[in-house]
């Protein structure tokens, strides 16, 4: 009883308080099957606000102001649940249980072989054809106060999508009052497995898909990145990026290198498709990444955990579909940023490591940091 009028005062508190960030869970339409989606909204007094769906813990909307203070989303994604399903693109997902890609679908683990669904040519992507990214997520907790805060949560079968173990799995979003958005992705297991969760949103900082993102500023704080085949498996090599189209170490605009066909790595992308190697010590938070749009002003600095980061232009967007507001999305349209462990690295030996033993934690964090002059 003491907690319950203690929450309410708490709750008429934040409500009545501009600079507390809070937290709303509310219905989000439903699926063709009538399967009932909800969606968390966090909201500071910043001016920013963000939301979130149970269907694969997706950010399905982060509006951030500009430079004049107008508020405009700078995700893609859709307007309602079942289109995610319909014309899926991971579009603010939380994938899983292996973002981005294994070869052939197969590795071993222990001995034993497992073999994955392939759907991405030759190789198995995103966690299957039924990934996290499709899953119906709970949520666990949504507060309010000085961070607010929403904790979604998906139990995974042992052999779901042909991966070993129960995974247990929490995304948890904060936004506070300095316009950060931070997202922690922890799990545990039933026995050991491979894992990579990450968050796929596609960011366009101009608002509303404006503008591509063709003119925005991309600092990248990697020394190399892993090349591929023309399937975009990482060869193994780590390249020094030095020299080439892949140097962000200073800032560059995201078109002047995109189209430079004289690397081949640019041609096996069709643009950028590449995990960089984050500098530094992979466990806690350094920053990865900057991107800047100079017409609206905004800036994302992003600071991530893990030990890469996958920096991908939107290549496989054609214009054959739209998205919110009935907007087709093309090439070029959104500049995507997943941290997590290497493509592929259940077959690398030398990658630093997939594998989750039973008794282990796994945490991936990400902040994303907004500002606009
Ligand atoms: C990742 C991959 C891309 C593409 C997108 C989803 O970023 O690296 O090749 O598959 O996901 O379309």
């Amino acid at each position: 009883m003491k907690t319950a009028i203690l929450g309410a005062a708490w709750l008429i508190m934040c409500s009545n308080t501009a600079f507390a960030a809070n937290g709303v869970r509310a219905p989000f339409g439903a699926l063709s099957d009538g399967t009932k989606i909800e969606a968390v909204t966090l909201t500071n007094g910043a001016g920013m606000s963000a939301r979130i769906m149970t269907l694969g813990a997706t950010l399905q909307s982060l509006a951030v102001p500009d430079k004049a203070g107008h508020k405009d989303d700078v995700v893609l994604g859709y307007d309602t649940a079942q289109e995610y399903l319909t014309r899926p693109n991971y579009f603010g997902a939380s994938v899983g249980r292996y973002a981005n890609r294994i070869a052939k679908g197969k590795f071993s683990l222990d001995g034993k072989g497992y073999t994955l669904v392939t759907n991405d040519g030759p190789n198995s992507l995103h966690g299957g054809p039924k990934g996290f990214d499709k899953r119906l997520w709970k949520i666990d907790a949504v507060t309010s106060g000085p961070d607010a805060k929403a904790v979604f949560s998906y139990v995974s079968a042992d052999g779901e999508e042909g991966f070993p173990g129960d995974l247990k799995v929490t995304a948890t979003y904060s936004l506070n009052e300095q316009n950060e958005l931070k997202l922690e992705y922890k799990a545990t297991t039933s026995k050991p497995t491979v894992l990579n969760l990450t968050n796929h949103s596609y960011f366009n900082l101009s608002g509303n898909d404006a503008r591509d993102v063709m003119g925005n500023m991309v600092t990248l704080h990697a020394a190399k990145f892993t090349p591929v085949d023309a399937t975009l498996i990482p060869t193994g090599e780590r390249r020094a990026v030095a020299g080439s189209p892949f140097d962000f170490r200073t800032p560059h605009r995201v078109g002047d290198r995109i189209r430079d066909a004289r690397d081949q790595q640019i041609r096996y992308g069709r643009g950028y498709d590449h995990n960089f190697i984050v500098d530094g010590a992979a466990g806690s938070l350094r920053p990865a990444a900057v991107v800047n749009d100079p017409v609206s002003g905004r800036t994302m600095e992003m600071s991530v955990s893990a030990p890469g980061i996958q920096f991908y232009t939107g290549n496989f967007m054609d214009g054959t579909f739209f998205g919110k507001a009935q907007h087709s999305y093309r090439q070029g349209d959104a500049i995507c940023l997943e941290p997590g462990v290497f493509p592929d690295a259940p077959n690398h030996a030398d990658f630093p490591t997939a594998r989750l033993n039973l008794g282990q934690a796994y945490v991936n964090t990400m902040v994303y940091k907004f500002s606009a002059k």
